[in-house]
């Protein structure tokens, strides 16, 4: 799976998102240690605050088939320029793949960035209370 075959999944992704109010359009790919591919849409809502991005969905997707190590997520929007995931997304990313690859598309623009650089300094409580404790919580 190279980063253009992630990107594809990303936009197929993008093509199930459920964006009746903001009609803007984003799908994301997460590609798992072992290669395997879990993706996510926006879902939204007529009670807008309950939207879920589209990468937090596939981080959902992905640990609800028991995969919680990542290397590369895809991200595809519409429009000219191509978007980094949001503040949220970002801390939900850093908590399961800490030195992430982030590339993002959109119409005729690709950008990159690794997700340390994205959230330099993410909450990190979790790591702490999970220490002595079963590590499968
Ligand atoms: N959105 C995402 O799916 N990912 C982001 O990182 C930022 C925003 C969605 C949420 C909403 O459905 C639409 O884009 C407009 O904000």
């Amino acid at each position: 799976m190279n980063r253009d075959e992630l990107v594809a999944k990303a936009r197929e992704a993008m093509k199930r998102a459920y964006a009746s109010y903001s009609g803007y359009r984003v799908g994301a790919a997460l590609l798992a240690e072992d290669g395997t591919v879990y993706t996510g849409c926006n879902v939204e809502n007529a009670s807008y605050g309950f939207t879920v991005c589209a990468e937090r969905a596939a981080v959902a997707n992905a640990v609800g088939q028991g995969a919680r190590q990542y290397k590369g997520l895809a991200i595809v929007t519409e429009g000219s320029e191509a978007v980094a995931p949001c503040g949220a997304c970002r801390q939900v990313l850093s908590e399961f793949a800490p030195r992430l690859e982030v590339v993002s598309e959109s119409d005729g623009q690709r950008r990159e960035w690794m997700l340390a650089e994205l959230l330099p300094e993410p909450f990190g409580a979790g790591a702490a209370l999970r220490k002595g404790r079963n590590e499968s919580n």
